[in-house]
């Protein structure tokens, strides 16, 4: 938790979820959505309704092709007039591109739900999302070696970034860990 890197953000405008696939982004922010009152947004979800299914875009037109939608995405929220009191879950993979750095802090307060590639491996077989073509068709030790490459490849990204750092693996309750966010972030601009 760095405390001085809140300082030099003078209002925030929004939360901003995240995060590896799995580790809680979107059932966090909706909870945060409803004790705030604030507004949820999930970028997969908006990318799904504006454009086509995730997998879709990923296996017909190439990553790239998804991580430029996955920008634009980004821009469009920032460029919104309204653009405050939300909750924002982000792809997981939303950190890999640079660019896209400057419009997370833009937007607001970033919190980042860290986790361990075995607890998110458990999650993801639990929840059989089909909107994670990466892990397609891989076995679930293979999956395993996937996503520690995935994290190694981004977890300095997720650091950088974050204002504020939950640790998953060790606060395990959705309810203790909105109510940590909340208790770090409780200078009132988020609430309506
Ligand atoms: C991705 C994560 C997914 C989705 C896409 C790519 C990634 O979102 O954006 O499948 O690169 O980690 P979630 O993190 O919400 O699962």
């Amino acid at each position: 938790m760095d405390e001085s890197k809140l300082k030099t953000k003078s209002k925030p405008k929004n939360l901003i979820l995240i995060g590896m696939m799995g580790s809680g982004k979107s059932s966090i922010g909706i909870q945060l959505a409803e004790t705030l009152k604030a507004d949820f947004i999930d970028t997969d979800q908006l990318i799904e309704t504006k454009y086509d299914l995730i997998v879709n875009l990923i296996e017909q037109k190439g990553e790239e092709f998804f991580r430029n939608i996955e920008s634009q995405i980004l821009q469009d929220l920032n460029q919104e007039k309204f653009s405050q009191n939300r909750i924002i879950a982000t792809g997981g993979g939303t950190v890999l591109r640079a660019e896209n750095h400057k419009i997370l802090k833009q937007l607001g307060l970033i919190i980042w739900l860290k986790a361990e590639p075995a607890t998110i491996l458990n999650r993801l077989i639990k929840q059989k999302n089909e909107n994670r073509p990466l892990l397609k068709s891989f076995s679930e030790a293979e999956k395993l070696n996937k996503i520690k490459n995935i994290l190694q490849m981004r977890e300095s990204l997720y650091a950088e970034l974050a204002d504020l750092v939950i640790d998953t693996d060790k606060i395990k309750n959705q309810n203790d860990i909105t109510e940590n966010i909340i208790k770090y972030f409780i200078n009132g601009s988020l609430q309506k």
